[in-house]
């Protein structure tokens, strides 16, 4: 098999259904995983009649479940006889206000976005760790920068991503492994159909080019929009109260009102 191989978890709907045709159409042979067989059904069918000569497999799989993850994840690998790229996207958001009882969200978003997503990617490493070569890559967000107002769970398992990919980076340099975390600011998927405020707000289409090019660049680490670059920027920079007080202004307004992400 000479095409590039592509495995990206979440690709049903969203940015990683995006993705999925954006990567279908640069030549890449695809595995297209998550739990609604129809959906992805569907993305394979839209991706066949763009590109009739794509190859794209398919393998249900809840990244919770670790056992379905290493099946799914090493069937196709075996399949193409090696995993080129791998894309943890799959994901939940909810807003999980501190004042309400939210002890079975909090553990759904950590156990998908973070246990979940890493186990995914553990998976995929050892498969690249064989080879000596591969490019992993994890959606992360710009909420993974610091803690933000109703989003503990949320801010958490992207904060708690994003640092474990950096020390994978470091660890994987010298075994021919790319690891990239990807923070995309609002993009308009249904994870935030709901939201009301979303600035900045990019299509999924114009998401998937931007993150596949940062793929291609085998960038470390990318952030976009550009303003939410220089938002991240400042708000690293800014002294905690500072930054409390600011971000917790509509605390009784917006946040209220919002359930989703
Ligand atoms: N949209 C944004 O503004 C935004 C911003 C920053 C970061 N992100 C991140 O981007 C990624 C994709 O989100 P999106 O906006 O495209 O949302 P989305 O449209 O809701 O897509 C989420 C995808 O994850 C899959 N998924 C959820 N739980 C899963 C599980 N347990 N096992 C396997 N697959 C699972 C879903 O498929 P099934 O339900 O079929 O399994 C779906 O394909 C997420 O990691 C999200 O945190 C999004």
């Amino acid at each position: 098999m000479t095409q590039k191989t592509c495995i990206i978890t979440g690709a049903s709907t969203g940015i990683g259904y995006a993705l999925a045709l954006k990567l279908a159409g640069q030549g890449y042979t695809l595995g297209l995983t998550a739990r609604r067989l129809p959906l992805l059904e569907d993305l394979k069918k839209n991706i066949l009649s763009r590109f009739p000569h794509a190859q794209i497999d398919i393998e249900v799989c809840d990244i919770t479940n670790f056992e379905q993850t290493t099946m799914a994840i090493n069937i196709l690998a075996k399949k193409w006889g090696r995993l080129d790229l791998f894309i943890a996207n799959a994901g939940i958001g909810y807003q999980t206000p501190a004042w309400e009882k939210n002890k079975k969200e909090v553990i759904a978003i950590l156990n998908t976005n973070l246990m979940g997503t890493i186990f995914s990617i553990e998976v995929a490493k050892e498969i690249m760790l064989e080879q000596k070569s591969g490019h992993l890559v994890a959606i992360s967000s710009v909420a993974a920068f610091r803690g933000l107002p109703t989003s503990s769970a949320y801010a958490t398992s992207k904060a708690g991503l994003t640092t474990y990919t950096e020390s994978l980076r470091m660890d994987l340099k010298k075994h021919g492994i790319m690891v990239t975390s990807i923070h995309p600011g609002y993009i308009a998927t249904p994870m935030t159909e709901k939201n009301a405020i979303m600035p900045f707000l990019l299509t999924a289409e114009v998401a998937a080019k931007k993150i596949s090019r940062a793929i291609q660049k085998q960038k470390p680490c990318y952030i976009f929009p550009w303003p939410m670059i220089l938002a991240v920027t400042i708000m690293k920079l800014m002294p905690r109260f500072l930054f409390e007080s600011l971000v917790t202004i509509n605390i009784n307004g917006i946040f209220k009102e919002e359930k989703k992400l």
